[in-house]
């Protein structure tokens, strides 16, 4: 017989054995944690919106107004007039040309990718790729095909192998693992010359990336339009706008077949209206509220002087996203249990979230930081 407990016993012999941690607070700079407050550096609240006054106001005039339960699935009544208004204006943010609410990342991904897929299908990926959209295509009938990471002409040449299928090249903008950019110019060229479509997931970028225009923040900023064409853009609300959920942009086609064949999203109870509704208030908060950006940027860029002049190992990465790769994943616990200890709370990310020996401290900046507690972290970094 399978013996499950002897998957659990490998996991904590190796150092790989994951524990959950009850936070009791909301999640802000300061989060409590075993009736200790701890300076937090873990969470993806990148401009401090999840307990944001003004947006808990608004989730609670939502909630009277439509209740806390979207009570079935998109096509049948759970979805809404604030679905619909969100949908139109994140049709606006992205430049593409009809949008669909999701209810998760996760789901984006795999829900995307359960629409488009078929045998005949082949999907490229970059093999830091997240998780939801490496087992997303796991689960389909589509050939995966994964080229290292960053490696652009190893995707040239995977692809310029493969003739008669549909060609999908699907890429993270920022990795959640490592902070780094995709450069989707160039993955962007090689979509056009060989015929293939291009998905980006920009889960770390929707809301945090940030240039000098008037448009919203995200990895699409960084390119002038006529540099990336792009089939489908997936962004969440979890992360950097401050709420939960997430959404599906793309050309006409695609989302329409999503709406009409993506499992999760037919099957799945819907986004409740008061969320959706509040998320589109984060929207307009963020365009209004520049200084929320503007904050971050300058946190990531103080983080990365002074771990430079310290000469803190951290890796090369423009995003709040900041690693320090550290190898051994018992050492790395103690380092965090340290850190605890410490008043500080970091992430220790292990295989297989990394690859084997690649277990790293993941550092999460925002614009609730001040410097005061960049340096505080920077000091006890300098510790280890
Ligand atoms: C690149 C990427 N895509 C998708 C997701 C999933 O998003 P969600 O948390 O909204 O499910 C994540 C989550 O960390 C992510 O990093």
């Amino acid at each position: 017989m399978f013996d499950y407990s002897n998957i659990l016993t490998n996991l904590r012999k190796n150092g790989y054995f994951r524990e959950r941690v009850a936070v009791d607070s909301p999640q802000d700079r300061y989060v409590l944690i075993e009736n200790k407050k701890v300076l937090n550096f873990t969470s993806n609240d990148y401009l401090g919106l999840a307990n944001s006054e003004y947006l808990k106001e608004v989730f609670y005039k939502k909630i009277k107004k439509f209740g806390v339960g979207s009570g079935s699935s998109p096509l049948i009544s759970g979805y809404s007039s604030q679905h619909k208004e969100l949908e139109d204006e994140l049709t606006q943010l992205t430049k593409l040309d009809s949008t669909v609410v999701v209810n998760s990342g996760y789901l984006a991904n795999v829900g995307l990718i359960n629409a488009l897929s078929d045998k005949d299908v082949v999907i490229f990926q970059d093999k830091m790729n997240h998780n939801s959209i490496i087992e997303g295509t796991r689960l389909t009938k589509s050939q995966l095909i994964r080229f290292k990471h960053k490696d652009y002409s190893d995707l040239d040449q995977k692809i310029k192998k493969i003739k008669k299928y549909l060609k999908i090249i699907y890429v993270d903008a920022v990795f959640s693992m490592t902070g780094e950019f995709s450069d989707l110019k160039k993955i962007s060229a090689i979509a056009g010359e060989n015929d293939a479509l291009l998905v980006v997931d920009d889960a770390h970028g929707f809301g945090v990336i940030q240039d000098n225009s008037d448009s919203f923040p995200s990895s699409l900023s960084m390119y002038n339009n006529n540099d990336i064409n792009i089939d489908a853009y997936i962004g969440t609300f979890g992360k950097a706008v401050g709420v939960f959920g997430s959404f599906i942009s793309g050309k006409n086609d695609i989302i329409e077949l999503v709406i009409q064949k993506s499992k999760p999203y037919i099957y799945s109870t819907a986004l409740p209206a008061s969320l959706a509704g509040t998320v589109l208030e984060s929207l307009r908060h963020i365009k209004k509220n520049k200084s929320l950006n503007k904050k971050l940027t300058e946190n990531i860029k103080f983080f990365k002087q002074i771990a430079k002049k310290e000469s803190i190992k951290v890796q090369e990465s423009e995003s709040p996203i900041q690693t320090i790769v550290i190898g051994d994943p018992r050492y790395l616990k103690k380092i965090q249990e340290s850190a605890l200890k410490a008043g500080i709370y970091i992430q220790a990310i292990r295989y297989p979230t990394v690859p084997k020996n690649n277990d790293l401290i993941r550092i999460s900046l925002t614009s609730s930081h001040s410097t005061k507690d960049i340096e505080r972290l920077l000091y006890f970094l300098k510790t280890i």
